[in-house]
């Protein structure tokens, strides 16, 4: 069983097979999708490979957390691979400071433990919530590139932002 992570109002802990469910509620969403690597699920299947995939993430190349309020599966949020942080919020629960909340324990964890000497993020430079609670976060954009991501048809952009651990 790998970490927990207690915040003041959170609980993040491994993925398990049992949160495809929860998790499809959140990717088939396309607020929630809108800026996504990959367009909202249209099915199961999708998600069940997506966790999969989340739980089998070698302990020394990634770690990712599901995120829980009361015990319920609200988002998802650490690294797939580091350095680069990821994380999704059920739309239902945005505006709250969940999102900040569970970061600012993963990524203190990733400095202190796994000793990272930055942390990364790549984001659609219309991903106007990410952008915000990444700045709130202290990242600062180190650069921008175009047409990096083909998702449902379409190219989109990145920004590109990095947060160095602390001296
Ligand atoms: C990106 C995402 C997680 C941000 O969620 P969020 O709820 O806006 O982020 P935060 O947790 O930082 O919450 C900030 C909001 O909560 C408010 N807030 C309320 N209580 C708060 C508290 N205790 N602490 C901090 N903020 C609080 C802030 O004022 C802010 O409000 P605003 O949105 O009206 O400006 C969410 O939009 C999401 O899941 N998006 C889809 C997935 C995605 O794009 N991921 C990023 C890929 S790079």
């Amino acid at each position: 069983m790998g970490a927990q992570l207690r915040t003041e109002r959170l609980l993040l802990r491994p993925a398990l097979a049992r949160d495809a469910g929860a998790l499809h509620a959140i990717f088939v969403q396309p607020e929630a999708m809108a800026y996504w690597s990959r367009p909202p699920h249209a099915e199961m299947a999708e998600t069940h490979d997506w966790l999969a995939g989340m739980i089998a993430i070698p302990p020394d190349q990634g770690e990712d957390f599901i995120v829980t309020l009361d015990a319920r599966v609200i988002g998802k949020a650490g690294f797939w691979r580091f350095p680069e942080i990821g994380f999704i919020l059920d739309p239902a629960f945005w505006g709250q400071g969940y999102a900040q909340e569970a970061l600012e324990a993963v990524i203190g964890r990733a400095f202190a433990v796994h000793r990272l000497p930055h942390v990364t993020a790549d984001v659609d430079p219309r991903n106007r919530r990410s952008l915000a609670l990444l700045a709130r976060l202290g990242f600062q954009e180190t650069g921008r590139a175009a047409r990096t991501w083909h998702v449902g048809g379409v190219w989109c952009d990145s920004i590109y932002l990095r947060l160095d651990a602390p001296e």
